[in-house]
């Protein structure tokens, strides 16, 4: 019998070195883009993909995403005497009833394919989701995780959100080798971070994965790989050997928020999207062009 996905993993053990200072005793992934950190942008994905389940994958410095997604009696007590029922209601809503979180510790930053294996005593043996919070994808119609979640239904087999990259930023991506082109198209081949002369293809893949629970037999004889990390890449590359994976080139416009230059863009076009200020914003932003 076929399952459906109901777990969302979202790996935020990273050191987001990128970042520093900032990141020094914060995580990355709790970054605000205007008023809300990065990790509720994904949790809400998740949700509207219909995932009741979150697991994450935490580290050092982590308890502050654990404290997001929990209740927060004083502050609720506060803003209720107060009688501020608006910003009551946004910080009751962060975790809707239906939704509940597991929160595992990965003691080292071994990388991200041994984060993702972390979460196998939670996931067992069924598809899971993968999100990685800092690819913060605007969604349009239909987040990017109900649309992978959609086909994942249909083809019931692993899918990789991917995207053309400029051929000189293979290096900062995996790349899938498909041998033809598509929206949704299987893979042949995958490798991390390849430099452009040796790269398959330019169709990197970005946060958002649908995985089998395959992924785990895999994951756990994978070595370190690029980085001296273990790399979810290659134990994709293993799944390959034993079953289909798919390459979806998503609706929606991604942005890399675990680069400053991502993160500003973000901010600007969430800013200026924005119900309450976006039309200040951009008067504001265009005084400062004239
Ligand atoms: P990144 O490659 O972005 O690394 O990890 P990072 O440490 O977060 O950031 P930089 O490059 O040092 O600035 C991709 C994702 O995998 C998670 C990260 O939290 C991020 O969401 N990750 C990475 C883990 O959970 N554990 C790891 O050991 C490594």
């Amino acid at each position: 019998m076929s399952k459906r996905v109901n777990k969302a993993v979202f790996p935020v053990a990273g050191l987001g070195t990128r970042f520093l200072p900032a990141t020094k005793a914060s995580p990355k992934e709790m970054l605000p883009v205007v008023d809300k950190p990065l990790i509720q942008y994904g949790v809400e994905e998740a949700v509207a993909a219909g995932i009741e389940v979150m697991v994450f994958i935490t580290g050092r410095n982590k308890t502050s995403i654990s404290n997001h997604f929990d209740t927060a009696y004083e502050l609720e007590i506060e803003l209720e005497s107060r009688h501020k029922t608006k910003l009551l209601e946004i910080v009751q809503n962060i975790t809707p009833p239906n939704v509940s979180c597991v929160f595992i510790r990965q003691s080292m930053p071994l990388g991200l394919g041994h984060a993702v294996l972390c979460a196998a005593p939670v996931v067992g043996d069924e598809p899971f989701a993968v999100v990685l919070a800092d690819d913060l994808i605007h969604d349009g119609d239909r987040g990017c995780l109900k649309q992978m979640v959609d086909l994942y239904e249909q083809t019931q087999c692993s899918i990789l959100a991917t995207e053309t990259v400029p051929p000189e930023a293979t290096g900062s991506y995996g790349i899938v080798d498909t041998g033809e082109d598509g929206e949704l198209v299987g893979v042949r081949g995958i490798v991390e971070k390849p430099k452009p002369e040796v790269a398959p293809s330019n169709r990197g893949v970005v946060g958002r994965y649908i995985l089998t629970p395959g992924i785990f037999s895999m994951l756990t004889q994978t070595q370190r790989g690029a980085g001296g990390e273990i790399q979810l890449t290659d134990g994709i590359a293993s799944l390959l050997e034993h079953e289909s994976v798919m390459a979806y080139n998503f609706k929606g416009r991604r942005y890399d928020c675990g680069s400053k230059l991502g993160y500003l863009k973000a901010t600007v076009d969430y800013a200026l999207d924005h119900q309450e200020l976006g039309a200040d914003f951009k008067a504001w932003i265009q005084k400062r062009f004239d």
